[in-house]
């Protein structure tokens, strides 16, 4: 099944301003203000959880912000950014382009319902923001396609808002489930155990947990340690 693409919920252009824009034919170079909030707290957990080299896939690049960020700071990973939306995977071509990075690759389709991702084997995947705004069927596509991709000591990051031993962490957290559930009752603010589940059908566990700025939390997920 194919889930429908999602925005973010602060968009940097009005719904309309993108329609006159792709009606131009121009691309959007997008910048939303929470991956300018979040990258920095990101960053330093990739830093110290992901391998020093190798490929790094992103999953549901969304602008290429993260991409374009991580890339720089990551210099010995190889990073491939991907998106399921054509207008999103425009946006991570141009901060690609500007980036000028050897080690950040041009964005590729991929919609994680894919039976194949055509991507080969990766060291570690990173995704923000995906699950809570997408049929449970993504994660469970997610962590199928993590365990076709991923190479024996790979890694796995996830970053978002997850209930923990089945409540919300903050009550803006709850106001935010209501309001996805409310939008399409197939999404929502995933439990953090339901996620590691599908780790652990993948053959990985959660080895850390951090608590991150605006009440969303940063899992990692290796095997065998
Ligand atoms: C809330 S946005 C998050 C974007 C970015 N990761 C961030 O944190 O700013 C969710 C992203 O998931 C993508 N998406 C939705 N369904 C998808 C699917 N089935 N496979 C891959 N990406 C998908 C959307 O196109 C969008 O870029």
């Amino acid at each position: 099944m194919r889930a429908r693409p999602c925005f973010s919920e602060e968009p940097s252009a009005s719904a309309a301003a993108r329609l006159v824009v792709r009606q131009a034919g121009l691309v959007i170079k997008a910048c939303w203000p929470a991956p300018e909030r979040n990258k920095q707290a990101i960053l330093e957990v990739l830093a110290r959880a992901l391998p020093a080299s190798g490929t790094l896939l992103e999953v549901a690049s969304g602008t290429g912000q993260h991409a374009a960020y991580f890339a720089r700071h990551l210099p010995g990973l190889t990073y491939l950014p991907t998106d399921i939306d054509a207008e999103n995977l425009a946006s991570i071509a141009e901060w690609v382009r500007e980036a000028r990075l050897p080690n950040l690759l041009a964005p590729r389709a991929l919609d994680v319902t894919w039976p194949d991702w055509h991507i080969g084997s990766v060291d570690a995947i990173f995704n923000a923001n995906l699950l809570h705004i997408a049929p449970w069927e993504c994660a469970i596509a997610l962590f199928a396609g993590v365990r076709r991709h991923i190479t024996a000591a790979g890694v796995v990051v996830l970053y978002g808002p997850y209930r923990i031993a089945g409540a919300h962490t903050a009550p803006s957290n709850a106001s935010f489930d209501a309001s996805l559930r409310e939008r399409d009752p197939r999404f929502g603010v995933r439990d953090l155990e339901a996620v590691a589940e599908l780790a652990e059908g993948a053959g990985l566990r959660l080895t850390e947990r951090v608590q991150m700025p605006a009440n969303n939390q940063t899992l990692v997920f290796a095997r065998g340690v």
